[in-house]
């Protein structure tokens, strides 16, 4: 498994296990068996999808160490404040059956992130924390953050497939040396990318599958990538990416698919934010 070092000098498992909408447990626990059985030691998860307990059962179940492991969870957007963000966090702590993250991010910019800010800088300064950081942060939000933050996130989550590949806001994060990780790596299955004929030849010339040459694309990209599945050949594939690469003339043919169409909500809707807060 190919790591990056994080700016804090932190390494983090280039790919890992998303578990965004698994809702029930036996297809969660028998998810993250797959997955560590295949090799996969990081695993991205939120209180909002109320499946941490289930994903702290799994790990603890398992023989891997908790040294070997990488847990991200985040923090949601109905706590505002620090001392909301300070108890958000111990009960994440509890249902993941662990005492410390390796990443917590702020889930969204919603109202108060400069203070929750300020909890995960002395959560990570307590060593509760590994590396923090943020998610569906755009420039004018981290340039407002970077104003007050003490130190610097260490990788801003946000939305990026072959349909909506976020240049703009890669290089400003790069510049910033800031770790772009992909949610939604593979279009969560419904922007049409997993059925683009650009990337079928691909694919079909490296004897793979479309959602491999997507995420050995990111990959090239230095971007962390956590792909969702609950079928086991699915996960299995998703981290068979490896061995081998894209040439660069491939890499320039998937830039040029790009429909910069996001899929899902907009950090940049404010109506969205505020409803948000109401959301558990
Ligand atoms: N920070 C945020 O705001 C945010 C938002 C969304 C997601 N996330 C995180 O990012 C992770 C990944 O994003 P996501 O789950 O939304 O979407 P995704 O990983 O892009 O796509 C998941 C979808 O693709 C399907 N799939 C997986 N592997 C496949 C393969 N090899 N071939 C064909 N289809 C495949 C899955 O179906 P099956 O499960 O049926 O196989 C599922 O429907 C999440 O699980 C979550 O941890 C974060």
């Amino acid at each position: 498994m190919d790591q990056l070092t994080l700016n804090n000098g932190k390494q983090i498992p280039q790919l890992g296990l998303g578990v965004f909408l698994v809702q029930d447990s036996a297809d969660l626990k028998q998810s993250v068996d797959d997955a560590l059985k295949d090799g996969y030691r990081h695993f991205d998860t939120a209180t909002i999808y109320h499946n941490e307990a289930w994903v702290g059962e799994a790990l603890a179940q398992s023989d891997v160490k908790r040294e070997d492991l990488f847990i991200t969870s985040k923090v949601w957007n109905n706590n505002t404040t620090y001392d909301e963000t300070m108890a958000a966090f111990k009960e994440s702590l509890k249902k993941l059956q662990t005492d410390y993250l390796d990443l917590y991010l702020i889930h969204w910019p919603s109202e108060g992130y400069t203070e929750k800010w300020r909890a995960l800088e002395d959560l990570y300064n307590d060593g509760q924390i590994k590396s923090i950081g943020v998610s569906n942060f755009e420039q004018p939000q981290m340039d407002k953050l970077l104003t007050t933050a003490k130190i610097k996130p260490a990788v801003d989550q946000i939305e990026t497939h072959p349909y909506f590949q976020q240049k703009v806001l890669h290089e400003y994060l790069t510049g910033l040396n800031i770790a772009h990780e992909a949610w939604g790596p593979l279009g969560q299955g419904k922007s049409g990318a997993l059925e683009d004929a650009t990337l079928k030849q691909i694919a079909d010339a490296h004897q793979k599958s479309i959602a491999q040459v997507i995420l050995r694309w990111h990959l090239q990209r230095k971007i962390i990538v956590i792909p969702k599945s609950i079928h086991a050949e699915r996960i299995a594939q998703n981290i068979d990416v490896f061995d081998f690469t894209l040439s660069d003339a491939e890499m320039t043919a998937i830039a040029g698919i790009d429909k910069n169409r996001r899929g899902s909500a907009d950090p940049n809707d404010e109506g969205w934010l505020k409803e948000s807060l109401s959301m558990n």
